[in-house]
């Protein structure tokens, strides 16, 4: 189990980040968000305002727009305004276009090209087999995976396990007649499993660009909005689902990601209804790789 305050301390900064990168230069933190973060109060803390604020506590001035022209509120009772750091400026991400498995794996492992690497346990790359001639890509690590470092280990992991399982498949063979490449939109652990953040998932895309071109996988299965969007700039994984694309030029089938099917898990009729949606995908998926086998 991890210690509350270092979870308590993650979201702040979390919070704190996300605010600064919308362009909010001042956060009001709670003494007891303060003593969190191992801050003291200053002694005067900065008039802001003319006029006094209403009375509001510090989470609605946490998600107050304090952008351009816009004083700030005064702080509330016992509170504290702290000037935000500069913004962070990431590097590029690095141009792994032509790079090599090895290159990439470095790439990826030192990457601090977004917010993702400040959080993150594990860089999670890849599983599977890399000439594998189905390859299955998801949104992003969760906890799980975060803690392990390799995709799809949690609850959707176990299901999207035994899918691939009926299909013939199997995660740890290499015998191209049954193996199976995976891999994410984005390689680091979004915070509260929340979806990728455009900057996050751009950052972090040509990686996964690269692994596609190396494995070179006859067809490709997108698992999720997240991914759809991502690879395709197309939304809507409901009407998308069940009809075949391309993503650089492979045959790619987009489908119900598994933890969403997973909602579904105490509703029998339901679970059973959007496990059947998945598993026709599935099925076309199947009879594409023989037709080009
Ligand atoms: N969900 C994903 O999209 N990817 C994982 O690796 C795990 C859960």
């Amino acid at each position: 189990m991890r210690p509350l305050v270092m979870t308590i301390i993650e979201q702040l900064i979390r919070i704190v980040r996300e605010r600064q990168r919308r362009g909010m230069r001042f956060a009001e933190l709670s003494p007891h968000n303060l003593a969190v973060l191992g801050m003291r109060r200053p002694p005067v803390a900065p008039a802001r305002a003319s006029t006094p604020a209403p009375a509001q506590n510090y989470t609605s001035i946490l998600t107050q727009d304090f952008t351009a022209n816009k004083p700030a509120p005064a702080p509330t009772q016992g509170s504290a305004v702290i000037e935000a750091p500069a913004p962070v400026v990431y590097p590029p991400p690095p141009d792994v276009s032509s790079a090599d498995w090895d290159t990439i794996c470095h790439a990826c492992l030192a990457c601090q090209c977004c917010d993702l690497c400040a959080t993150r346990h594990s860089v999670v790359i890849e599983d599977g087999c890399r000439t594998a001639p189905l390859m299955f890509i998801g949104e992003g690590p969760g906890a799980d995976e975060d803690a392990q470092g390799v995709p799809f280990v949690g609850r959707a992991g176990q299901l999207l396990t035994r899918m691939i399982g009926a299909m013939g498949r199997d995660r740890a063979c290499t015998d191209p007649a049954k193996a199976v490449y995976i891999a994410n939109i984005v390689k680091c652990r979004p915070p509260g499993n929340r979806n990728p953040l455009p900057e996050e998932g751009n950052a972090c895309i040509g990686y996964l660009r690269r692994q596609i071109a190396l494995v070179n996988p006859k067809v490709i299965v997108l698992l999720g909005n997240v991914a759809l969007k991502f690879l395709t700039g197309r939304s809507g994984i409901m009407s998308a689902r069940g009809k075949w694309i391309e993503v650089c030029g492979i045959p790619t089938m987009p489908t119900f990601h598994p933890s969403y099917v997973i909602r579904f898990e105490r509703d029998a009729k339901q679970f059973h209804d959007t496990k059947l949606l998945v598993w026709q995908d599935l099925q076309q998926v199947m009879k594409k790789l023989s037709e080009i086998q």
